[in-house]
């Protein structure tokens, strides 16, 4: 390349607006061939407990419902999602105009920070909070609150007065990643009662289908009483479709239709949205999910405790451990061929956040973790 050129490419970079560079970039799971290739291993004999994956893999239902779509993909899919629309419809008992389509959730995140976010606003989430809620605000020019936690998760008080004139979205995970931690359903809808008119409440239940049914709340119904309200779900943790990137929210109309007005063309693959139709009927794999999750973190626990270490208690399909030194912890387990994920940018230092998996891979871990200690 010649100087001026590559002059001119690094001016180009310099100028790029402040808010841009002061983003921490997201940092995903080690996948396992990049291990294999450092550690010269083979990707067999390494387990990955790092993003939160389904360990049973995809929803049978989906794989093939998946599978059979492929024929079809020369074709754009359907841009409007009509049939995966009308089937969470019917599920859920919302009208189609309510639902949201997105390649992933967080392409909804992302579509809530570009319709209701920019200079001149801000958004609150807690300390501790899924990090893709500090990315999408300041990806787009909107100032940043950090709400204090309380036991790890989130302060709801602490985070209602953090809400300013110029707020226009609260991000809340429940459960939250990484932390676990869970909001009981009348602590939000004390919370939504409390709102200004002004501010859009995201409430992303990501990890909902691994609620024990005494904690399960139906959301939807809030959705007539509270119009700031907007629930966020995946098809990437219990229906076990994370490589295909499908997710979606429900609102009022008038919230979708402004979220509609940003989201890109054609922004669900027709593979995904073949398999998240066909995944919604499979309840039998999301019970599997359920009973494989609880017993595995049960398996956990019991495995923390008797390695005396102190873990977070958690309502999703991860937990954090506390380990002390993480950075070394993880080394050591990397060097195990196990992979799980250090959460120091989550100011978290001394933890680990490992997901649940089968029996014999949280076996495998907490070997591991005993011989790193
Ligand atoms: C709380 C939370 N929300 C949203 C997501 C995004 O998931 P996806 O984009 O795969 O639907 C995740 C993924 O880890 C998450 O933990």
């Amino acid at each position: 390349m010649n100087t001026a050129v590559e002059s001119m490419q690094f001016d180009l970079c310099e100028a790029v607006a402040p808010h841009i560079r002061s983003i921490a970039p997201y940092v995903p799971g080690k996948p396992i061939t990049e291990l294999a290739r450092e550690l010269g291993l083979d990707a067999s004999a390494i387990i990955k407990l790092a993003s939160n994956e389904n360990p049973l893999g995809p929803s049978p239902r989906g794989l093939a419902a998946a599978q059979a779509s492929l024929k079809e993909i020369a074709l754009y899919p359907d841009g409007a999602g009509y049939a995966l629309k009308s089937k969470l419809s019917e599920k859920l008992g919302v009208g189609l105009e309510s639902i949201v389509l997105g390649n992933g959730s967080n392409d909804v995140l992302d579509m809530v920070a570009r319709a209701f976010l920019g200079p001149d606003t801000s958004a609150v989430y807690a300390r501790h909070a899924f990090a893709v809620y500090p990315i999408a605000t300041l990806t787009v020019g909107a100032k940043g609150i950090e709400a204090p936690a309380r036991n790890h998760g989130h302060d709801l008080a602490a985070m209602r007065s953090s809400i300013r004139e110029d707020t226009r979205v609260v991000w809340i995970a429940n459960p939250n990643n990484p932390t676990g931690t869970f909001l009981t359903w009348t602590e939000i809808e004390s919370f939504l009662q409390d709102m200004p008119r002004h501010v859009l409440v995201v409430l992303d239940e990501a990890y909902g289908e691994y609620l024990a049914q005494e904690d399960r709340f139906d959301t939807v119904s809030w959705l007539s009483r509270y119009p700031n309200l907007l629930v966020v779900r995946t098809f990437s943790k219990a229906y076990g479709l994370a490589g295909l990137r499908v997710g979606y929210g429900l609102a009022r109309p008038e919230v979708i239709d402004l979220l509609n007005r940003v989201r890109h063309p054609f922004n669900v693959n027709l593979v995904a949205l073949a398999a998240a139709e066909a995944a919604l009927d499979d309840q039998t794999f999301l019970d599997q999910s359920y009973v494989v999750n609880a017993s595995g973190m049960k398996q956990l626990v019991e495995g923390f405790e008797q390695l005396g270490l102190d873990h977070v208690p958690s309502k999703g399909n991860f937990l954090l451990v506390k380990v002390g030194d993480a950075r070394r912890i993880n080394a050591e387990l990397l060097r195990h061929g196990v992979i799980v994920r250090p959460v120091a940018n989550y100011s978290l230092p001394e933890f680990l956040r490992v997901s649940v998996g089968l029996k014999e891979q949280n076996a495998r871990f907490l070997d591991a973790l005993k011989a790193s200690l």
